[in-house]
């Protein structure tokens, strides 16, 4: 690999006057704006890239087939392996600029220039490598001059994205005043007092100064595999990773801190933490930095991970997944991506985040499909990934659902959070099929009976009703109506103390009862690994952050 390639350390730029050259081209190339268009074409293009180089068509599209096919082609053919790295270092490359786009994209009022740039040069590598000339498929060999012309255009894309990054490094990796957006979002909440309004301002300022952090992190991760390949290889999965007998978790996050966080926390309370297994399941973009951190920072304990991303199952299909289906439909994605921010972010807050395309992402509704994702297994414990554990957690298991699907903490008191809150009851489907004063129970950590759930099939009562939703009559956003109406009268009631929530809006919660909580539960807009998180909850979160990992210093995460 003739490749030059900085670890994420240090400077060292690569810009000479041929790339400065190849960076002004990109501005009078063809701009791709949308999220939507990004998150598909990185879909596809992993499909291609994943089918692509060997024989073994058979295989199936995932990290292990990766191997495996490079396994084979090591055997078979050194062109073959040649291209499978040459590919290889595509995607990865491909994932970094795709980051450095996204992040361009969530400040876009600065870096306007970049997100072209980027998504330029992503549209680039995906040209080439969808190249007529450059399919390799279903042949026996590879012509020798048709790869080394290959490798050359990957090459070349790969400097120019190196080159890309070390210039836009600096904006990245700079922290903004932080404080100042702080006194500015109390200063705001004093003059609005009241909850609706509050919350749509504060999500808006968080949405956008989220995640310098962040993403300086995942980068760095995603750096340090492409810097060093060979510590990356795909291992083998445990067989702990399908053994019934253990206790497993369910985790989907796009956040590697969270994730990280949340996996810690649960393995230093852990009395027996080899007998605990963590399912994460990314997106495409972060499974690689997600893979590299828990690569760097093996969990401790002999306690199990196994990483994927919503990609690694097949069954997830828009003919399937009634979301799929709606997020594509021109309908939404107009709605979601057409004029969004044109004339500032002064709407109210439903509406702020109801056009969020996090409210629809797959990430969010995969909590539906938990037996299907893990068709071995009998119980699996789902937390979100603003959650902490404090105590060791084997108790859930063990609790009797009474046959019910899902145990879970109530969250109604008096006349407030009761159905009525989350679901249209003017609707008469609503109306005729729920009682309005039941009482809403929270995601974030619940113990699911898969047995029980396969057996009620509540997976095709989440896919009636989503559907009967496309037009939002019976239900704005969220996962929590849906959830609602899946598991009503499904639900065992657990004792509170196993799930305490607020720590991410309300700042009169007893430390007492936090001090006692098994979990405690971030939900709210003032997430801890936000500049705008509450002081007093904080360090029950950093507590637990791994302050010995060198990129987690590097990334200004504030500790
Ligand atoms: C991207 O592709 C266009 C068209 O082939 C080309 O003009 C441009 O120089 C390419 N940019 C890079 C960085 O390769
Ligand atoms: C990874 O690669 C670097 C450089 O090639 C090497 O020093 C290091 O020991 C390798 N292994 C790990 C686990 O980092
Ligand atoms: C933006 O707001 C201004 C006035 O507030 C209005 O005149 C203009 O039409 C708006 N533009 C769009 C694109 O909605
Ligand atoms: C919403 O969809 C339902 C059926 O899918 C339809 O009967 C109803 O008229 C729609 N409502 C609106 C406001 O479009
Ligand atoms: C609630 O349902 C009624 C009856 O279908 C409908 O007219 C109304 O628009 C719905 N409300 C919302 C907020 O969608």
């Amino acid at each position: 690999m003739a490749v030059a390639v900085r670890g994420g350390r240090g400077g060292g730029g690569l810009g000479s006057g041929g790339v400065n050259a190849g960076l002004r081209s990109f501005f009078s190339y063809r701009v791709f704006l949308s999220a939507m268009f990004t998150l598909l074409f990185v879909a596809t293009l992993s499909a291609i890239l994943t089918t692509h180089p060997s024989a073994s068509s058979q295989l199936p599209s995932s990290g292990d087939a990766y191997m495996h096919r490079t396994f084979l082609a090591i055997k078979s053919d050194p062109l073959k392996t040649r291209l499978d790295l040459i590919y290889k270092q595509a995607t990865d490359h491909m994932t970094l600029v795709n980051a450095y786009a996204a992040y361009a994209r969530k400040l876009k009022l600065d870096i306007s220039k970049q997100l072209k740039m980027f998504d330029d040069l992503a549209k680039n590598f995906s040209d080439l490598t969808t190249k007529p000339g450059y399919s390799f498929q279903g042949q026996d060999a590879v012509d020798e001059e048709v790869l080394r012309q290959f490798e050359k255009e990957v090459k070349e894309k790969v400097k120019v994205a190196r080159s890309m990054i070390v210039e836009s490094k600096e904006s990245y990796d700079n922290q903004i005043k932080i404080q100042k957006l702080k006194d500015t979002i109390f200063a705001v909440n004093e003059q609005l007092g009241k909850a609706k309004k509050n919350g749509g301002i504060a999500s808006s300022i968080s949405a956008k100064s989220i995640p310098k952090s962040l993403h300086c992190l995942a980068m760095r991760l995603v750096e340090e595999r492409i810097a060093h390949p060979e510590n990356y290889t795909e291992q083998e999965p445990s067989p702990a990773i399908e053994d019934p007998s253990l206790y497993h978790y369910a985790l989907f996050s796009d956040n590697v801190i969270a994730v990280s966080v949340v996996v810690r926390s649960v393995v230093m309370n852990a009395e027996e933490p080899w007998k605990h297994v963590f399912h994460v399941v990314t997106d495409r973009m972060n499974l690689a930095a997600m893979k590299v951190w828990f690569r760097m920072r093996p969990v401790e304990g002999g306690a199990h991970v196994e990483i994927k991303a919503v990609e690694d199952f097949p069954f997830l299909t828009s003919s399937y997944v009634p979301v799929l289906k709606q997020l594509e439909s021109s309908y939404m994605q107009n709605y979601y991506y057409k004029n969004q921010g044109e004339n500032g972010s002064s709407g109210d807050a439903t509406n702020i985040k109801f056009r969020n395309p996090k409210y629809m992402s797959m990430l969010n509704h995969l909590r539906f499909y938990l037996p299907e994702l893990y068709p071995k297994l009998h119980k699996v414990l789902f937390l979100d990934d603003d959650v902490v554990v404090q105590k060791d957690l084997t108790g859930l298991w063990k609790i009797d659902l009474d046959g019910r699907v899902n145990g879970a903490v109530e969250t109604c008191f008096g006349s407030f959070h009761r159905y009525s809150h989350y679901l249209n009851f003017s609707h008469p489907l609503i109306r005729d099929n729920f009682n309005s004063k039941a009482c809403a129970w929270a995601f974030g950590m619940n113990i699911f009976d898969l047995d029980a759930w396969r057996r009620e099939k509540c997976t095709d009562t989440y896919h009636h009703w989503q559907n009967l939703n496309e037009n939002h009559s019976l239900w704005k956003l969220g996962t929590l109506p849906p959830g609602l109406i899946t598991f009503y009268s499904k639900t065992k009631s657990l004792d509170k103390s196993w799930h305490v929530l607020g720590l991410g809006y309300n700042p009169g919660i007893s430390m007492d009862e936090i001090r006692n909580a098994a979990v405690i539960h971030y939900n709210g807009n003032m997430k801890p690994w936000l500049d705008i998180a509450m002081n007093q909850y904080k360090h029950l979160w950093t507590k637990y952050i791994d302050g010995d990992m060198e990129f987690v210093q590097m990334c200004n995460f504030g500790l």
